[in-house]
This record gives C-alpha cells, sequence and structure tokens, in this order.
C-alpha cells in the first residue's frame, strides 16, 4: 500500500493557501500522516528553481526556459520528497503540480500540449495524482485579491488579464477530460461553503 497524492491548483488569487491548511488539518484528524508541499518547490534545488521562476529580474525567460525549469524542479521533488513520501504511506498534499504546467506553460504561454506531454511523461514516469482540486473562480475576483495583499507582484502575477483568461480555460478543459481525477470547487462562494465541497471530495479518496 502506498500514500495517497493530492494537489490542489487554480488561478492567482483562488484562496489555495486556505484551502491547503484546512486539507491538512482534516486529514490529520482522519489519522493519517500528511505531508505539505508546493512547486515549483518543495526542496532545497527546487526552492532555488523557484526563486528564478518567479523573480521579475527575468521577465523576458523564453517560454521553453520557464517549462523545462518547472520539469527539473518537478524531477528533484518527486525523486527526494513525493516519491518517499507515498511509499512510506503518507499523504502528500502538493500546492500545485503538472496540471499548472498545462495551463500555465501549455495555456498561458502557448506551448503545444503534445510538446508539455513529452516531457510530462519522461518526468513523471507513470506518477500523478489521485484528486487535484481545482479551485475555479473568474480571473477578475482572483486579481483583486491579489491586489490586496499588497506584496510585491512576481513574474507570474505581472501578466495581463488574457493570460489568466487562457489559463483558467485550460484548466477547466483538462478538468473535463481528466475522467475524475481533477475535481472543479467553485471558489467564489462562501468559505464554508467551498469546505464542506472539500470534504465530500476528501471523503471519497479516504474511503478508496
Ligand atoms: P504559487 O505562487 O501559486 O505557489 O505558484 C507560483 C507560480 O508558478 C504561479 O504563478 C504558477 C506558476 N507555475 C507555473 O507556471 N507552472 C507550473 O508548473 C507551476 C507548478 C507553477
Amino acid at each position: 500500500m502506498t500514500g495517497k497524492f493530492i494537489s490542489i491548483e487554480g488561478i492567482e488569487g483562488a484562496g489555495k493557501s486556505t484551502q491547503l491548511s484546512f486539507i491538512e488539518s482534516y486529514l490529520i484528524k482522519q489519522g493519517k500522516q500528511v505531508v505539505v508541499t508546493r512547486e515549483p518547490g518543495g526542496t532545497g534545488l527546487g526552492e532555488a528553481l523557484r526563486e528564478l521562476l518567479l523573480s521579475p529580474n527575468y521577465m523576458g525567460m523564453s517560454p521553453d526556459t520557464e517549462l523545462l525549469l518547472m520539469f527539473a524542479a518537478r524531477a528533484e521533488h518527486i525523486a527526494q520528497v513525493i516519491q518517499p513520501a507515498l511509499a512510506a504511506e503518507q499523504w502528500v498534499i502538493c500546492d500545485r503540480f503538472v496540471d499548472a504546467t498545462f495551463a500555465y506553460q501549455g495555456g498561458g504561454r502557448g506551448i503545444d500540449i503534445e510538446r508539455i506531454q513529452t516531457v510530462s511523461d519522461w518526468t513523471l514516469n507513470e506518477l500523478n495524482t489521485d484528486l487535484t482540486l481545482l479551485f475555479d473562480l473568474p480571473v477578475e475576483i482572483g486579481q483583486q485579491r491579489v491586489i490586496k495583499r499588497q506584496q510585491q507582484k512576481d513574474r507570474f502575477e505581472q501578466e495581463k488579464t488574457a493570460f489568466f483568461t487562457d489559463i483558467r480555460q485550460c484548466y477547466l478543459n483538462r478538468a473535463e477530460q481528466s475522467a475524475g481525477r481533477i475535481q472543479v470547487i467553485d471558489a467564489s462562494q462562501s468559505i464554508e461553503h467551498i469546505q464542506c465541497q472539500v470534504i465530500k471530495k476528501l471523503d471519497v479518496l479516504l474511503e478508496q
């Protein structure tokens, strides 16, 4: 037996951090050993790559470079954190995983999905999430939330509305094609309503 692998996804401002803490405490209450991690990042090398990827110093980074750095961080993350945790029957909750690459580098940057699939097959080697929760909301609402944070915007957050509209659409298309692995949650609802939906999805996985 191995643990379960959950990722959470959504455009900027979808409320992933709040939901991540909620999911972690819910699973701990159910007696699970939980590892919380993130992409890009999750390892020393991955966090160093994250700094490069998010830094506004590299606004002109080529889409292929961006894609390969995302997968380099992911390869390290899988080898050092995700696989060992799953093998030890722990539950891994990851703030973003490969669906983000299809949405951001595919939908956002316009890289051909087949090319992303090739690098993905090579890097993931059959690994994928058991459940991905996609927190979906209109781009404008997400952007208003990001503005309220009043932090310096990273390289992705500085992109225009159209970039995020394409990403959102790509996420939703992917959810439709995912045969249930990706579950969409309306993130514009009240927090209580969202958490109720999250519990329902987690309970299905807990019963498997
Ligand atoms: P975060 O701030 O939500 O943790 O994510 C960092 C940024 O990296 C976010 O704007 C989405 C982006 N990203 C990609 O473009 N491709 C990926 O594969 C991942 C994991 C994140």
